[in-house]
């Protein structure tokens, strides 16, 4: 699963010792403070008499720029406001307009306006505020409901986040991530401006959680549930809006608290799963316990945390279980194993591989014990604590058996209908349409584009390596003896914003350096299949040809 393969990268990011960046902000408008889009989850929280609202985040909701360009800025203020005011007018759809050189975006209603960072297109923006999490009979939303089921009130509060625009501070910052961390390139991240983006996971509320648990003692612990953004290859299992959860669990300072925490442990429903731990040692450098914690706390706390994960692992396999005829039923157990992984906010951190119906290994999620530093930030010192974020995609897919992720975000009713809430069903193929193949093929341009922020980001090139929080370095650039004037995921978004959902994969299929020349060629077969309909030629040339025009035209590659 892309969020989470992250061995390789421990090991980059270990070696490199990261220091965590902090921001230049210089506000060009006086900051507006919009009521946080904590909403509850409305069918599960009803905010109960002595709960404190959520916690106001001031963000400055217009552009902040950096120091370079505040003169040039300045000298068109006038323009500015203008062009602010008219962002402002606009009704409420998700809308990019440009404008006498200068651009913006009205987001689920708010202005943004765009600077060198911003990378948004039509296309991702059509899909923000669809909210299917929201819709009780949508397979994300019945696979949400059954995870969060397994993280009971009052222990737990349930949480839906609907706007997806956060700050770069909340998302990486906040969280320890590097500088230089692979998921902040603008080749992976889909930036708003220079301080804000899309957020490209669940943990991007983790702060504003826990200040919320910290007014909210009552509770220990939360599920985050949001859509999440990431621009990424195309294929059946990768979408660039997908939905995550994620999950913590608290502990105040109290006497004697790894015993109360084991109480808690003997308290978790026993599972059937056969689980191997290959993630027990946090003594070495490799997972390492946190200097300030109480060994003793840290191993009840990694404990709980796993036993929980492994409830609701084999509460999702139950159901699916249970979905499939009796005689296709079987008893096995579930195999599960727990391995070492390395997160910037967790310490020591682990991910949960199962065997799905005796199929391969498949990697479900992330975890670990939270980064002392995060909780303190939010208020909650001597506390210690468990954190969890998983892809509900994966989770839905295998339960639902849907075999391309685009169906989740169909509308036709072959598809909708087929779901009830509260109740796993084995989706029903209704059709499957002819594939058309076309291939596109360029030289790509030997000058570095200034496309990334961080600069090179090639440091981090170990193969397998799908960081955290998005950033596959393994995707860097397939030119990396080349100057990064293209990336991968280019061509991918230039795909997703001429044809959408029409496109099943993008693959590579062909590469090559002219032996005088130096100059490298790459070719890309598109698969061409709509979920819905048989395509016509015409409709696919068409497509195709715009795919061309707009390669030469944003990245100057030649067509060959
Ligand atoms: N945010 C991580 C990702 O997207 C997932 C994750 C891992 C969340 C560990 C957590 C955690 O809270 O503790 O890859």
């Amino acid at each position: 699963m892309r969020l989470l393969k992250t061995g390789a990268f421990v090991r980059a990011a270990q070696a490199a010792k990261f220091s965590v960046p902090s921001c230049s902000r210089i506000p060009i408008s006086s900051p507006v403070t919009v009521p946080s889009r904590w909403a509850s989850s409305q069918a599960q929280a009803q905010a109960s008499p002595d709960e404190q609202p959520f916690p106001e985040q001031s963000v400055n909701l217009v552009n902040e720029v950096d120091p370079a360009k505040t003169a040039a800025a300045s000298s068109q203020s006038g323009d500015h406001a203008r062009f602010e005011k008219k962002l402002q007018e606009l009704d409420l759809g998700n809308e990019i307009i440009r404008e006498n050189g200068q651009s913006g975006a009205k987001i689920l209603g708010a202005p943004y306006i765009f600077d060198q960072t911003s990378n948004l297109s039509s296309s991702i923006l059509d899909l923000v505020g669809r909210n299917l999490y929201d819709h009780p009979d949508h397979p994300i939303c019945i696979t949400r409901k059954l995870i969060e089921s397994c993280f009971e009130e009052p222990t737990y509060k349930h949480f839906a986040m609907g706007n997806p625009v956060v700050t770069v501070r909340d998302n990486f910052d906040v969280l320890g991530f590097p500088a230089d961390h692979p998921g902040r390139s603008r080749t992976d991240t889909y930036y708003v401006n220079s301080t804000h983006l899309l957020r490209t996971h669940t943990s991007a509320h983790q702060n504003a959680a826990f200040q919320w648990l910290a007014n909210n003692p009552s509770s220990k612990g939360y599920t985050i549930c949001a859509d999440v953004y990431r621009r990424d290859s195309i294929d059946r299992s990768h979408f660039p809006v997908f939905h995550q959860m994620e999950g913590a669990r608290v502990w105040e300072a109290q006497r004697n608290r790894a015993a109360q925490i084991e109480r808690n442990c003997e308290e978790m429903p026993k599972t059937g799963l056969v689980v191997e731990d290959q993630a027990t040692d946090f003594t070495g450098t490799a997972n390492p316990l946190q200097p300030e914690h109480n060994p003793d706390e840290v191993y009840q706390v990694a404990r709980h945390l796993k036993l929980s994960l492994e409830y609701l692992v084999s509460r999702i396999f139950e159901a699916s279980r249970q979905s499939l005829p009796s005689a296709a039923r079987t008893d096995a157990p579930m195999q599960a194993r727990w391995i070492e992984a390395y997160f910037p906010f967790t310490s020591p951190s682990f991910e949960l591989e199962v065997l799905w119906h005796g199929g391969e290994w498949l990697e479900l999620l992330g975890c670990g014990v939270v980064k002392q530093g995060i909780l303190n930030k939010a208020g909650l010192n001597d506390h210690i604590s468990w954190a969890w974020g998983v892809g509900i995609e994966r989770f839905a897919m295998l339960l639902f058996g849907i075999p391309d992720i685009r169906l989740f975000w169909s509308t036709d009713p072959r598809f909708l209908k087929q779901f009830t809430r509260g109740k796993i069903t084995k989706f029903e193929p209704f059709s499957k349409y002819p594939a058309c193949y076309k291939d596109i093929a360029f030289w790509i341009k030997p000058v570095p584009s200034a496309s990334s922020p961080l600069g090179s980001q090639s440091a981090h090139t170990t193969s397998g390596v799908a960081a955290a929080a998005g950033g596959d370095a393994t995707k860097a650039s397939p030119a990396e003896t080349q100057p990064a004037a293209f990336h991968e995921n280019d061509i991918m978004e230039v795909v997703r914003d001429v044809a959408g959902s029409l496109v099943e994969d993008v693959k590579l299929v062909d590469e090559f350096v002219h032996p005088t020349t130096g100059r490298k060629s790459l070719c890309y077969r598109i698969n061409y299949r709509s979920l819905e309909r048989t395509l016509t030629n015409e409709e696919v040339n068409g497509l195709h040809e715009e795919v061309g025009r707009r390669m030469k035209d944003l990245f100057g590659v030649e067509l060959r």
